[in-house]
């Protein structure tokens, strides 16, 4: 076993540093016996709010539910289809099934590795029109696209003012999937910077323990200044009433705990430095990777500050890079390895290879290098050895 490894998430440190404020969140919590809604709640909710800068925040269960209800609320349903990417996390896509909708996808960016404006408009020109609404005809589905879930992948935002301009051309509404970007900032062409959650008609957010802001279990929320999509997701989340025992909806058991949101809270008052430790981490591996041949380091635009919840390269090579660095004790992960239009439970769908040849390719070169606030300079520089080692053999051979 190499003397220091390097873990590719470090969870253990920051609860260690919380553990007093958050033994006293869970003492709080037993001695009031509010474990299911209640102020801690309803604080985590107007917090997080007002952290994004949206005028609403809805606790649920966990992310997969935050885009569910998301779109429900939004008025997505059976008979509608949702354009999305294949390069994300299952769960993007899982929702918009569960919402009763169909998923088109398009391909993502070279760079930034999200939702490509240029493929959702060259998509959405080449759709048949829905002669009832005007609206285009997905081509995998035959259903009106309703809607467009861009998802802030890796903790940086979609490129929002392309798609909000593509979205409103087309008459369709924007749901961002944000589960990775917790304070990722975008500026738009008005200068304002605006955080992800804030760009939609609504905004889903996970917090699953190693997010940018995680629970200590599962967690989730939709942010939107739409008060009537506030409204229904509080009815979704709890079977469906809004008084006890009157479901005027078919809902769900979709809340976020109590203790959870109690954690939540204490967390939050650190996630502004965390994301700031992240950034810094982030243009110190820039730095040591200026000078290896072969890296391409993850792309900022200008008019972005990402929140790096995994920091992304490219390589050639990259199970062989990830073996190597192993072997180190240098731990690298996979986001993702195998796009979700070629998963075996989607093959119904008929998408073959090469159907979105750079979210495949994409797929194929990148590598998660470990990253998390307290990443040291020295672990970074232990990475940027190994890497560069690995290269120079390559090139070398
Ligand atoms: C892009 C994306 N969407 C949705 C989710 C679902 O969130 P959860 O795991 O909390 O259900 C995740 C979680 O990893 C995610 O990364």
């Amino acid at each position: 076993m190499p003397d220091n490894p390097v873990p590719f998430l470090d969870l253990v440190t920051p609860h260690r540093e919380l553990e007093n404020d958050l033994v006293e969140a869970f003492r709080q919590a037993l001695r009031s016996a509010a474990f299911v809604g209640g102020s801690q709640v309803e604080g985590f909710e107007r917090e997080f709010a007002e952290f994004c800068g949206a005028k609403y925040c809805v606790g649920v269960a966990n992310g997969t539910d935050a885009v569910r209800f998301a779109l429900m609320a939004s008025g997505v349903g059976p008979g509608d289809a949702v354009v999305t990417v294949s390069h994300t996390f299952i769960a993007t896509v899982e929702a918009i099934s569960q919402a009763g909708a169909g998923t088109e996808f398009v391909d993502i960016d070279e760079r930034t590795y999200c939702m490509s404006p240029a493929a959702l408009e060259e998509y959405l020109q080449s759709c048949a029109r829905d002669a009832a609404s005007g609206r285009p005809l997905g081509k995998r589905t035959g259903r009106p696209v309703k809607a467009v879930l861009p998802v802030h992948l890796y903790g940086q935002a979609a490129d929002m003012d392309a798609i909000t301009a593509i979205a409103e051309r087309f008459g369709l509404i924007i749901v961002e999937d944000a589960c990775q970007a917790h304070g990722a900032e975008y500026r738009s062409a008005d200068g304002s910077w605006r955080r992800t959650g804030t760009f939609g008609k609504a905004a889903a957010f996970s917090f699953y323990p190693g997010k940018n802001l995680g629970a200590c279990g599962e967690g989730g929320a939709v942010t939107t200044d739409d008060e009537h999509v506030a409204k229904t997701i509080k009815m979704l989340r709890e079977h469906g009433q809004e008084r006890k025992y009157y479901h005027d909806l078919e809902g769900y058991n979709g809340r976020l705990h109590a203790i959870q949101a109690a954690f939540l809270r204490v967390k939050l008052r650190h996630l502004a430095d965390w994301n700031a430790g992240r950034r810094a981490a982030a243009a110190r591996y820039a730095a040591l990777f200026a000078a290896v041949p072969g890296v391409t380091v993850p792309y900022e635009p200008e008019n972005s500050r990402a929140v790096y919840h995994l920091y992304v390269i490219r390589a050639k090579e990259r199970d062989a890079l990830a073996d190597h660095l192993k072997s180190l004790g240098i731990y690298t992960g996979l986001h993702y390895p195998v796009p979700v239009h070629i998963q075996k439970c989607y093959r119904e769908w008929g998408y073959g290879t090469s159907s979105f040849p750079v979210t495949e390719r994409v797929a194929s070169e990148i590598l998660s290098l470990p990253m998390f606030p307290g990443l040291t300079k020295e672990q970074q520089s232990q990475v940027a050895a190994g890497i560069s080692a690995f290269i120079s053999a390559e090139r070398t051979t």
